[in-house]
């Protein structure tokens, strides 16, 4: 019996896996169980009745789902050979374990077809789920769908995921699970801003800080779908997996279909569950960019100049920016080819000789004597029609038929699967990277691809493969590189990113009221230290709403921090408050970049908590975020959740760069420091001062006994 019995189990969450119907069948994904449960008593816990009206015995599908063994839900593959050999019946030929891990091997010997999956639960109680097809017959094999599926129980009835436009990103939706299929799909070449990143089912309880949650991710910034099935039968699944257009994945004998790595994470204390389990893996990784160096504050100059390049003015920039604490300076769009507008040069990597005579080093130099790193801007997967790559190499975008695809912001989409357009590219920019010394760069991607084709096939699947090839081959060329993934800002947040770039562009939105909508929901799967986020001009570019110093540096010190603001224009009283944002950016980005995340349920939804705490629970940074003014005379406590529940804490209020407006007659009693133990200030908390809306002040937190 223990050969068909796997439990898996590691950072708190147990796996069951059986094998006894010939196929794997994982029924349980959830908290840690007791070892050495007979397992006959868990097969006769899930052995099923045989309904009425049903197959004569009921069936055990297992996790390929297959049609051939009474499945009626959707197939874990979809695919065929010229119509026939789409019902495989997989048969195990091959298991293997160790003590968090398991792998299956089987094959369709009649259709043709083996498959292999498998789970292994990492420090963080993740289960990465992995899985290929390898066609081992004569003929094509037509992979239409290859998905991995986990199973939930009946507890959970709740769905919960993020969709957005540009401006807009990870805008929570959470609907119930009913019977049916709900499906989130990517189908823009890229994740793109209504990616969910993660889709998680929950039980109804469920919140930030309360209830059980499952959700999956995917290592993948193509296409990808995620979806949750409900089947009349009673049984339900959630499942993720690359989207593939039709004939873009086609095996001929022997090729073999490798599956992006599903992401799995579960939660009994809530969606901050998930998150730290998400946080902790991402931070236990060699590449994980705090653990190569703490992140610098920078300045991006989109906002500030935009188009208009010119040396005396972006110098002034950096003095400015040397002078407040900025320690990377980018240079964004703009800089090459007849890039003066979005019109025209895009693809042409090679510094124009119009607004840079003499090259970018006056700028680096200045960048560099005001004590700060270079980065630079490309956008190497997109050209204009109207650059000399266009007209030298036409044939070189996707396309399809004898046809150009609709253009987006001006631009097509370079073919990276063509071998000349590749190089073309790789080349242009290592030999920026290898002239200038430049630490970083921003990576856009600023259309959605349409009519995709490379000689006619679909070519999402490569096109994503391809941009991960170059991002590591410069990364190779250029040790120390960092590169930040932008897509029109946040259209490639992803778990597949994460091993390739450093930093997420979060959003082209750097208004703040928005930027915590963003940041709170983006941030459940990608660590804080991976999200830009930036102190935007006084008047919002993309709003016009206008705030305080005060309420941006809040809001963009939870992340990456930087500014992207005409800074040469700031008054002095501003000049001081930027300096002493930075200044206590870099005293405490090693707590905000190390420590877990903390987001508390808002209970009227006038304001919001959140906060970053040490692992050894010692001290904490908390924001308290007025959003709007509350409905009710006194606003609802600030509760400070994620502390040791017995530990003592003094909490006080800090305005390290600049106060807040409120709309009393007194003042909240503790705001200079009280001292009270975690269970009270999670549980009571703390009377709030009455705030004017988009107002926000920081919670300093620390042990005393
Ligand atoms: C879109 C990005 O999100 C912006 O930050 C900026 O880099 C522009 N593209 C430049 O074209």
């Amino acid at each position: 019996m223990t050969e068909q019995f796997f439990h898996l189990s590691r950072g708190g969450v147990s796996l069951l896996i059986e094998t006894t119907h010939g196929t794997p069948n994982v029924f349980y994904w959830g908290a840690a169980l007791r070892q050495g449960v007979d397992p006959t008593q868990y097969l006769a816990s899930i052995t099923q009745p045989a309904a009425h009206a049903h197959f004569d015995q009921a069936p055990r599908i297992g996790v390929w789902r297959e049609n051939a063994r009474g499945n009626w839900g959707r197939p874990s593959i979809l695919g065929h050979r010229d119509g026939k050999d789409w019902s495989q019946l997989f048969e195990l030929v091959t298991a293997t374990s160790t003590a968090h891990s398991a792998s299956f091997i089987s094959r369709d010997e009649f259709a043709g077809v083996e498959v292999e999956i498998s789970y292994s639960l990492n420090d963080a109680g993740l289960v990465m789920v992995d899985h290929r097809v390898t066609n081992i017959a004569d003929g094509t094999f037509f992979l239409e769908s290859s998905n991995a599926h986990l199973p939930v129980p009946d507890t959970a009835t709740d769905i919960l995921d993020f969709t957005g436009r540009w401006l807009k990103e990870r805008m929570p939706q959470r609907s119930k699970i009913n019977t049916g299929v709900w499906q989130r799909e990517s189908r823009e070449g890229r994740s793109g801003h209504d990616y969910t990143i993660v889709q998680f089912v929950m039980s109804e309880d469920a919140n930030f800080n309360r209830g059980q949650v499952w959700g999956l991710g995917l290592a993948w910034s193509g296409q990808g779908s995620h979806a949750v099935e409900r089947l009349s039968d009673g049984r339900t699944s959630i499942s993720a997996g690359e989207l593939l257009m039709p004939g873009e994945v086609t095996l001929a004998k022997g090729e073999t279909y490798q599956a992006p790595t599903v992401v799995a994470a579960f939660a009994d204390n809530g969606i901050d569950g998930a998150s730290h389990r998400f946080h902790q893996w991402l931070r236990s990784r060699k590449n994980h960019p705090t653990n190569v160096r703490p992140r610098p504050v920078s300045l991006n100059v989109w906002e500030a100049v935009y188009f208009d390049h010119r040396l005396e003015k972006l110098a002034q920039l950096a003095e400015v920016a040397g002078e407040i604490g900025v320690e990377r300076f980018v240079l964004d769009d703009g800089w090459f080819g007849a890039r003066r507008d979005d019109l025209k040069g895009l693809g042409d990597w090679t510094v124009s000789p119009d607004v840079w005579p003499n090259g970018l080093k006056p700028l680096i130099d200045v960048v560099h004597k005001n004590g700060m790193e270079f980065g630079l801007w490309f956008e190497g997967e997109m050209v204009n029609p109207d650059s000399d790559f266009y007209r030298a190499h036409p044939d070189w975008i996707l396309h399809s038929g004898n046809r150009s695809p609709v253009t987006g912001r001006f631009q097509q989409v370079v073919d990276l699967s063509h071998p000349g357009a590749y190089q073309h590219v790789l080349g242009q920019v290592d030999a920026i990277l290898s002239e200038y010394d430049i630490a970083y760069i921003k990576w856009d991607h600023n259309r959605t691809l349409a009519d995709a084709a490379h000689f006619g096939k679909a070519t999402m699947r490569n096109q994503n493969i391809a941009i991960y090839r170059l991002f590591d081959e410069l990364k190779r060329r250029h040790p120390g590189l960092e590169i930040e993934s932008c897509a029109s800002g946040g259209g490639r947040i992803d778990l597949g990113m994460v091993e390739h770039a450093d930093r997420f562009w979060t959003s082209d939105d750097n208004d703040p009221l928005e930027r915590q909508t963003i940041y709170r929901y983006t941030s459940i799967a990608i660590t804080p230290e991976m999200l830009g986020t930036h102190i935007g001009p006084t008047h919002s570019h993309t709003t016009s709403r206008v705030h305080t110093v005060a309420f941006r540096g809040v809001t963009a010190l939870f992340g990456h921090a930087g500014l992207e603001w005409d800074i040469t224009e700031t008054t002095p009283e501003e000049r001081v408050a930027l300096k002493a944002w930075t200044t206590y950016y870099k005293a405490n980005r090693d707590l905000l970049h190390s420590g877990r995340v903390t987001r508390m349920d808002s209970i009227d939804g006038n304001a919001w908590v959140h906060g970053v705490v040490a692992q050894d629970g010692s001290r904490a940074i908390f924001a308290y975020v007025a959003l709007e003014l509350s409905q009710y005379v006194h606003p609802m406590a600030i509760v400070l959740g994620g502390l040791d529940d017995n530990a003592l804490y003094n909490v006080k209020v800090v305005t390290p760069f600049g106060g807040y407006e409120e709309i009393t007659r007194g003042q909240a009693g503790w705001l200079e420091g009280v001292t009270l133990d975690g269970r009270y200030l999670q549980t009571v908390g703390l009377s709030s001062p009455i705030l004017k809306p988009e107002q926000a002040f920081l919670l300093e937190v620390t042990r005393v006994g």
